[in-house]
């Protein structure tokens, strides 16, 4: 029976930000829209906590936990919690036997994490647009997928709905794609999906956040066109003046 109650501990150390909105950046993070308290206790439900802390692991960042009045659990708040506090914690407890350590989750689901300028999709929160790359033909393009999330998503990427296709032109590093010499038929929207999952309160959620650039790839001639237009007024205005001075010259001989 103590057996059972242990597990029912260890599965309740999770918890998941509550967010309605996808972007997020180191100098504005997004907040969740609840607070999140993190708590632990010992396995022995007869152990007294002396005193306790937890420990973030992406940054090792400590935070001092409050305890029961029983002395039986150890807890943290986030009042408003950001996406960088989703992460792995670990609770040590000291105790008159020893200490104790669990581990604690805060997931998040996939957000945009960067200083770019992003847009919703149709009003779809969590399928963002980027303003999009205009380039030169044979101008290199990066393209970066800057999501955070806890556990780490799985990323994707596709072009015009059909997975991207590598070539000796376009390559990925890492989570980035790199067109090294575009042609106009890589021009088009290149989406970038990513995926986490997690299970929290007994209920397991996969998440996905789409993330679309769009290239163009300008004509190499382009400039021609207003070049033209200038020319042609340029001609235009000449052949006024021209015709102007005729019709004068004409008028004052015929005066005379
Ligand atoms: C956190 O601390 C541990 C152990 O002291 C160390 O191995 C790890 O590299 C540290 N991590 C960071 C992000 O500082
Ligand atoms: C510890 O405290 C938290 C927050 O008040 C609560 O949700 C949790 O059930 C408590 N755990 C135990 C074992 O009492």
């Amino acid at each position: 029976m103590k057996n059972l109650i242990l597990i029912t501990l260890a599965l309740a150390q999770k918890n998941a930000l509550t967010l309605i909105a996808a972007r997020s950046s180191e100098l504005h993070p997004l907040h969740a829209t609840d607070p999140i308290t993190i708590w632990c206790s010992p396995d022995n439900p007869q152990v007294v906590i002396n005193k306790a802390s937890f420990t973030r692991k992406s940054d090792n960042k400590t935070f001092e936990a409050t305890l029961s009045p029983t002395k039986k659990n150890a807890t943290y708040t986030f009042g408003s919690p950001s996406v960088k506090d989703a992460g792995e914690y670990k609770c040590e407890m000291e105790t008159p036997h020893g200490k104790v350590a669990h581990s604690v989750f805060i997931y998040s689901r996939p957000v945009v994490h960067s200083h770019e300028h992003f847009t919703e999709h149709e009003g779809h929160e969590f399928h963002l647009e980027s303003t999009g790359n205009t380039v030169e033909k044979e101008e290199q393009v990066t393209l970066t997928c800057p999501v955070f999330g806890y556990p780490k998503p799985v990323l994707k990427w596709t072009k015009d709905g059909a997975p991207l296709a590598l070539s000796n032109s376009i390559r990925m590093e890492g989570t980035t794609v790199i067109l090294s010499s575009p042609d106009y038929a890589d021009a088009g929207i290149y989406s970038c999906e990513a995926v986490n999952e997690y299970t929290f309160n007994g209920k397991t959620s996969k998440m996905l956040l789409v993330v679309d650039k769009m290239v163009s790839v300008k004509s190499e001639f382009q400039w021609i066109y207003p070049l033209a237009v200038i020319l042609i007024t340029l001609l235009l205005l000449v052949l006024i003046i021209v015709f102007c001075e005729w019709r004068n010259k004409k008028n004052s001989a015929s005066s005379k």
